[in-house]
Parts: structure tokens; sequence; C-alpha cells
């Protein structure tokens, strides 16, 4: 046997020589950090599911992002827990909604963190669904009106970016418009494109208290299956004038995420959701695995997938392990 003249291991030798050449870099701009906001003043209550994600009162929040911005977290995006709900989802789209405080407050004490929106309605609808429901169904276009005036009320509290995730037909569209007929023209959609029907879940719907009180959402999020609907997907949205896509989860469909980057030239963003989170962590409590380098090995597949853009509970941690 003659020796090998092709030996990839001589790259591999040494930590300098390792990272000369790493294909896939993590940076710190990559990462938005997803917050909880609750009613009260000086509340922080863990999420049990969730090790480490609260549910934060606006003040909590106001302190959140600014401890967080100073370690490098430049982007946050913002989920709403309202005081009451109801069957249109008023708390939305209230100007002094739950949200629409938080936007307020972060934009004065850290001006230049980018603060997203979440735009859905089923945190704030008494069944949980993320549509009006009309004889037991999510009817679409009047969701669509509540959506449009939930982004542009977020806009109007100094929202950086609104991220529609209700997957309802034509939301990218309607808010547009709003946005736009209202001197929102500047303000970009990140879209929920590709958002799978999904058992990851479950551990958001405790954070958020959002989970369906019948049924499920799998008449309007997509079956899990299905990748070539996924680009059907993306493209109407494209379309529609997304200024990002997303697809969601990220590390049980990274195949989907590099399908959307080999077809789409706009920047991608993929959500590590609550459930990937909870699997690391909670291998993590018992010893089973090493936390930090399970963590940026999966972040770091999602990358290598193809995503420009990571949502994650692990933000933080993420940029201070890459210190
Ligand atoms: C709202 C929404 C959900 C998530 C983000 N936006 C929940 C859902 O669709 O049930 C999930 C995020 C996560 O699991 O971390 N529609």
């Amino acid at each position: 046997m003659p020796y090998p003249i092709q030996r990839p291991r001589r790259l591999r030798r040494t930590d300098a020589l390792r990272s000369l050449v790493r294909e896939t870099k993590l940076t710190r701009d990559d990462f938005v950090l997803p917050l909880f906001v609750c009613s009260g003043t000086k509340v922080r209550r863990e999420i049990s599911s969730m090790p480490g994600v609260f549910n934060l009162s606006v003040d909590e929040t106001v302190e959140e992002v600014s401890r967080a911005f100073d370690i490098g977290v430049r982007s946050v995006i913002l989920f709403g827990l309202p005081e009451s709900k109801d069957e249109t989802a008023t708390g939305a789209y209230a100007e002094d909604g739950i949200v629409q405080r938080a936007l307020r407050a972060i934009k004065k004490s850290t001006p230049d963190v980018i603060a997203m929106a979440d735009t859905c309605l089923c945190e704030y609808t008494s069944h949980g669904h993320c549509g009006v429901v009309r004889d037991g169904d999510v009817v679409n276009d009047e969701s669509l009106k509540l959506l449009a005036k939930t982004a542009l009320s977020q806009a109007q509290a100094g929202a950086d970016v609104v991220a529609p995730s209700s997957m309802m037909d034509g939301q990218v569209a309607s808010i547009r418009e709003a946005l736009d007929t209202s001197g929102f023209e500047h303000i970009p959609i990140m879209a929920y494109a590709v958002k799978y029907a999904s058992g990851f879940y479950g551990p958001f719907r405790e954070a958020a208290d959002s989970a369906p009180a019948f049924g499920d959402r799998r008449a309007y999020q997509m079956d899990p299956p299905n990748a070539r609907e996924a680009m059907r997907e993306a493209q109407l949205d494209y379309e529609e004038g997304a200024d990002i896509l997303m697809v969601k989860p990220a590390t049980v469909y990274l195949d989907v995420l590099r399908m959307v980057r080999d077809r789409y030239d706009v920047p991608l963003a993929a959500y590590h959701v609550s459930g990937e989170y909870a699997l690391i962590k909670a291998a993590a409590q018992r010893g089973w695995i090493d936390e930090q380098r399970v963590m940026l090995e999966t972040l770091t597949s999602i990358k290598r997938a193809g995503a420009d853009i990571i949502l994650t509970y692990y933000a933080r941690d993420a940029i201070k392990a890459l210190e």
C-alpha cells in the first residue's frame, strides 16, 4: 500500500490551522433573541420547560434588552402575553398593548437595538388560534385585516422589523400595503414563510400561553413531510414583498433551509425553536451532553445549511461562547 498523497488531516493538526480553513463561522451579528413580555412590574417568571427563559414585565424586558445589547445581542424579537384575551385579538393591535408598550420603552432605553415584533394573533385570542374563528374554522381574509392592523401598530410603536407568523395566505401583501399607506414603507417584513405544524413548539405555548383551546394548527401551518410546498410558500412571500424569508423550525428542516437558500437571493432566517432549545437543555441538565458544544454545533449547522439570521433562545450564550 503506497502512502496517500491526499491527507486531509494536514489541515486539522492545530487549532490555528483548523480556524484558517473553517468554512462556517458564527458571529454575534447572526443572532436574534426572542423575549416574552408580560404585564405587571418586576416580573421575572422562569418558563419551566425552558430553563433560562423568562416571562418579563416591560420594566424587566427593558433591563434584559439593555444587558443583552451590552454583551453583543443586536436584535430581539418580542412576543406578548396580554392581560386579557378576546375573540378578535384586541390586545395584538391596541395602542397600549403589551408589545407596543415594550417597544416604546426599549427604543427609548436602547435605541440601537433592532427591535422586531412577532406579528400573530394566537397570544391574544381567547381560543388561541392565529386568526379569527368562525364556525370552528380559522378564516383567512378577515384575519388578514387584523394582522395588518397589528403590524401597523407595532411599527407605530417603534418596531424596526415586523415578522408575520400566522401562516394566513396573503399576510405579507396585506401587511406591506398597510405599512406603505401609512408612511412605514421603510420597515422590513421578515416573513415566517415556511412554518411547519411542529411538535417542537410545545414549550413556546407554555411561554406565550398560546396553546389552541380546540383543535390544532394543521389547517394553516405546513405539513412536515412537504418540501416542494415550502418552495411555493417561499415564492409567494417573496412575490408579496418579504424582505427576509424564514424557515421554522430549523434543525429538523435543514434540507428545506438549503433549498430556500439556493433559490432566493434575499436574507434567510431560521428559527431554532423552543423545543429544539429544550431538548439540548434537558439532556445537558442530566449531564448527558456538553451543552456549550452541542449548542454551537447545532447553531453552526443552521448557518452551514444557509441561514444568515438565527432566532434562538441561546443568543446570549452563543455570543459569550464565541468571545
Ligand atoms: C406564533 C408563533 C409560534 C412560535 C413563534 N411564533 C407558536 C406557534 O405557532 O404555535 C414558536 C416559537 C418557538 O417554539 O420557539 N404563531
